[in-house]
């Protein structure tokens, strides 16, 4: 089975995980929109992130800052320089856009694509550019943040004096970023608007080493946890000359998305130059005991992260496993925690009273607990599959044994093993499997 993104985003599309953004507008350039399917796996997928880096570690605190600040934040941290800029070429003739030709060993000369002639290559600034006020003029101009981190360093002494948090700890943050990239592209991989999940640690200079070791460990171990296939995971140790203008040392953890090796995530020893920059231009003491904190740094991106889930948990099977062969079955074997629907509930058939009532009181009960949903509609093959298509890891059916003993059948998604559970029993049963409890342990075979 060939992995292609052209799949996921029809199965995304159909499915109501991603749309394209302004889709009754004819679209707009590397725009998506996360549909209720979507947003309960990027809401799983941040929680569990949250979770890992501030409920698991004690010297972990969050924090929620602005996504437009004063200005001179970016002067101080480099963005408004060429460090993070992508070399713009433009053709005379069809106007294309092209970033960083020179540096991947191409013609600065002739278009790639229509062989014309290209103009003299510029730098093009990453940063997006609003108003504040109603007068768009220099004195008015602001910017959405690049990065959520630039945040975090801005208020290192606030969290430093109201938390009674010494050396060394850690920042974690949450939110959207916003880049003007020349060439966006490959589905949800390369956006203008995105959001990052970030995490500050700040330390003396003599353990930066060390505790970069330690994350970039902690990090890797947290996509294992989460499920993806190790094999498809990479570190890059990124040289001197690709590093991002801040870092000292980068190690990217890259995925094997169909399109080739992509980073999902970057740790960077950004040494002092932050807190540094930020005390020059801010003329606010940022020092600790006479020196400035060197920070380690997590970064992730959601998007990104997410696609790397997706296209891992993807499968097509060739033969059908619910009688109903004639097109191929997908299932999306998404690790429990990230699936946007832990349980369906279903009555053995739509038209038996007695079965859809029962069906019903079950799914009441375990919705309090657990994303549920509830479907009559179909053959119970085809609701399998309707569920197996989106993740969903357990189905439970009410069938006519059910209304005798008061039991049911559990069935798994990825080895559609089937139990048979008490309906007292069902909510621990599901609470167990979440904790990573062996399925066919938790019931009597059915
Ligand atoms: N504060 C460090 C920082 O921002 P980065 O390597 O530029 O480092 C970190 O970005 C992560 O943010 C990337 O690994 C990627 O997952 C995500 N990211 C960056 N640019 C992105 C874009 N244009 N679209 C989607 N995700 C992006």
């Amino acid at each position: 089975m060939k992995k292609s993104i052209k799949k996921i985003t029809a199965l995304t599309k159909r499915k109501g995980f991603v749309y394209p953004s302004s889709l009754i507008y004819g679209g707009f350039s590397s725009t998506y929109d996360f549909g209720p399917r979507g947003v309960a796996l990027k809401n799983n997928l941040k929680n569990e992130w949250w979770k890992e880096m501030t409920r698991c570690q004690d010297d972990v605190v969050g924090l929620d800052s602005s996504i437009i600040m004063n200005p001179k934040i970016w002067q101080a941290s480099g963005h408004l320089s060429k460090g993070f800029a992508d070399k713009l070429s433009e053709c005379k003739d069809c106007h294309k856009r092209f970033k960083d030709l020179e540096e991947d060993g191409k013609s600065t000369e002739k278009c790639p694509d229509c062989g014309g002639d290209l103009m003299e290559p510029r730098d093009f600034n990453l940063m997006m550019k609003t108003f504040v006020g109603p007068v768009e003029d220099d004195a008015t101009t602001a910017y959405l943040r690049a990065e959520t981190c630039q945040g975090i360093f801005v208020n290192f002494k606030n969290v430093m004096d109201s938390m009674r948090v010494d050396l060394p700890f850690g920042i974690a943050q949450i939110g959207k970023s916003f880049r003007n990239e020349i060439t966006p592209g490959n589905f949800i991989f390369r956006m203008r608007e995105f959001e990052q999940m970030e995490m500050q640690w700040f330390c003396n200079k003599k353990e930066a080493d060390e505790f970069f070791e330690f994350w970039l460990k902690q990090r890797l171990e947290w996509y294992e946890k989460m499920g993806i296939d190790m094999e498809k995971i990479r570190k890059n140790e990124i040289g001197e000359d690709e590093r991002a203008h801040y870092a000292r040392r980068q190690v990217d953890i890259e995925y094997k998305f169909p399109f080739g090796w992509g980073e999902i995530e970057g740790i960077h020893n950004r040494g002092d130059w932050d807190l540094s920059n930020h005390s020059k231009h801010s003329d606010e003491d940022l020092m600790v005991d006479g020196d400035y904190p060197w920070v380690i740094e997590t970064s992730i991106g959601v998007e990104r992260s997410f696609l790397a889930f997706l296209v891992d948990s993807y499968e097509e099977l060739e033969s059908g496993r619910s009688n109903d062969a004639e097109s191929k079955e997908v299932v999306l074997k998404l690790d429990p925690k990230l699936s946007p629907t832990k349980v369906a509930v279903f009555p053995l058939l739509k038209n038996k009273k007695k079965l859809t009532k029962k069906a019903k009181l079950i799914f009441e009960e375990i919705k309090k607990e657990f994303d549920a949903v509830y479907d009559e509609t179909g053959s119970i093959g085809k609701r399998y599959r309707r569920q197996d298509e989106v993740g969903t890891p357990l189905c439970v059916t009410v069938d006519f044994d059910s209304l005798e003993d008061d039991s049911v059948t559990v069935r798994e998604r990825d080895s559609m093993e089937q139990i048979r559970v008490s309906e007292k029993e069902l909510k621990k049963v599901v609470r167990r499997f979440m904790e990573g409890e062996e399925f066919g342990k938790l019931g009597k075979k059915a």
